[in-house]
């Protein structure tokens, strides 16, 4: 397609997206046989035919679609529109035999030359071109019910890469598992390749994929922790409760309340010291969310000198050398396994360039390691504090929390929406 078309179909992309359509299919029908035409071959019409390429859908239209959805104004959705119809336009030359790829081109008015080799009778479609842009990656077949089910999950909740877990849990949240064509509607709205939502989604156990055809699992999941604490316990007689229809029973690794073995999660309820009897009531009282034990709030914690640290940071009263050396000196080490020297990290952060980043780790997998909980669940803006004063001595910029499923209190507490 030429690019004043091009530019015509942008356009009315943002503007009319049915009169996209109806200047995208004339243009791309007539462009496509042209541009694969060579020296003395038949006509566009007959072209046309060999190509199929009438009867393919039109990518166009597809790529108008995208753009109604896009929810955004101005610029960005013009920017956005002239990348998707870029991109329609590679899928739509993809659709042509390749056989006709290789013929000499005629008529070079009629095509894009974005596309064309400056050497006359190469390929039109080159390898690069092809991994340049991608917006509709192969294969993927976005079911409209999906996608318009994702679009009402996520509302109007940034599309960002890096919220692809919370935008999971939301699905998986509502379904009780993660349904693939929901997956791949996911993947469009977000504008990732749908194998990069599927490394993420499979992962994690507490996601459950479940394929076009496979049958859901029930409703409510009861996992029972089968970790050694929880085993020494009595857990293996808990795995083989039956709790009736709509109800699993399944095994899982440690959840981090080793200290109340054995442990089963209902939902996202940890019933702690669990026997049948509990379990079975937390069931049929529908007791699925996980409470929250009270905790020294914002308030107290002001009062008790909270926060006067790196307030007294940022007001100049420390320095990052003093307060790394004192970690230092204090000889604190990380618990995470490998030891680390706590101030000796630090150091090491600070020194490396911008821009740094720190990740909090609470993911406590192994059995007989709940420590992040337990502070978490009693001291959470101890924990901020601290978290704070790390950063500022290693000048950190951004800082990442990273809270396992199995903590659904903590989340609460941690969530800007929690007041205190
Ligand atoms: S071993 Fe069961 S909670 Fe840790």
């Amino acid at each position: 397609m030429r690019v004043r078309e091009l530019g015509v179909l942008l356009r009315f992309a943002a503007q009319d997206l049915f009169r996209a359509r109806q200047v995208a299919e004339p243009e791309v029908a007539v462009a496509q046989p042209v541009a694969h035409s060579a020296p003395g071959q038949a006509s566009g019409r007959s072209l046309e035919r060999a190509a199929g390429f009438s009867a393919a859908p039109l990518e166009e239209q597809r790529a108008a679609e995208e753009v109604k959805g896009f929810r955004i104004g101005g610029r960005a959705r013009e920017r956005l529109a002239r990348r998707a119809l870029r991109e329609a336009e590679v899928v739509a030359l993809e659709r042509v035999p390749r056989v006709l790829h290789a013929a000499r081109i005629v008529a070079l008015h009629a095509i894009d030359r974005s596309q064309a080799f400056a050497r006359r009778g190469s390929p039109i479609i080159r390898i690069p071109m092809k991994a340049k842009i991608r917006p509709i990656p192969k294969g993927r077949a976005v079911d409209p019910k999906a996608l318009a089910d994702v679009q009402q999950l996520l509302g109007d909740a940034p599309r960002r890469r890096d919220l692809l877990i919370e935008h999971l849990h939301r699905i998986n949240d509502r379904f009780g598992h993660l349904p693939a064509a929901h997956l791949a509607a996911l993947a469009q709205e977000m504008r990732l390749a749908l194998a990069e939502v599927y490394e993420v989604a499979t992962f994690y156990h507490h996601f459950e994929v479940v394929k076009e055809g496979k049958r859901p699992p029930p409703a409510l999941t009861v996992r029972v922790c089968d970790s050694i604490a929880c085993e020494l316990a009595g857990a293996r007689e808990l795995l083989q409760l039956n709790l009736g229809p709509g109800v699993r029973v399944i095994p899982a690794p440690c959840v981090g309340r080793c200290e109340v073995a054995p442990c089963v999660h209902v939902g996202q309820n940890p019933v702690g010291n669990a026997t049948a009897d509990r379990v079975r009531a937390a069931v049929e009282q529908k007791q699925l969310d996980c409470p929250v034990a009270p905790y020294t709030g914002y308030d107290e914690y002001r009062r008790n000198g909270g926060y006067r640290l790196i307030a007294e940071c940022l007001a100049g009263k420390h320095t990052r050398e003093g307060l790394t050396k004192i970690m230092e000196d204090s000889a604190l080490r990380g618990l995470g396994g490998a030891g680390f020297p706590a101030g000796r990290k630090w150091r090491l952060v600070a020194a490396e360039p911008e821009p740094r980043v720190m990740a909090l780790n609470i993911d406590e997998g192994e059995p007989g390691t709940f420590k992040d909980r337990w502070y978490l669940e009693r001291e959470p803006h101890r924990f901020l504090e601290g978290m704070l004063v790390a950063a500022w001595c290693a000048g950190v910029g951004e800082i990442w929390i990273y809270l396992r499923d199995e903590y659904a209190g903590c989340r609460q507490i941690l969530e800007p929406s929690s007041k205190s």
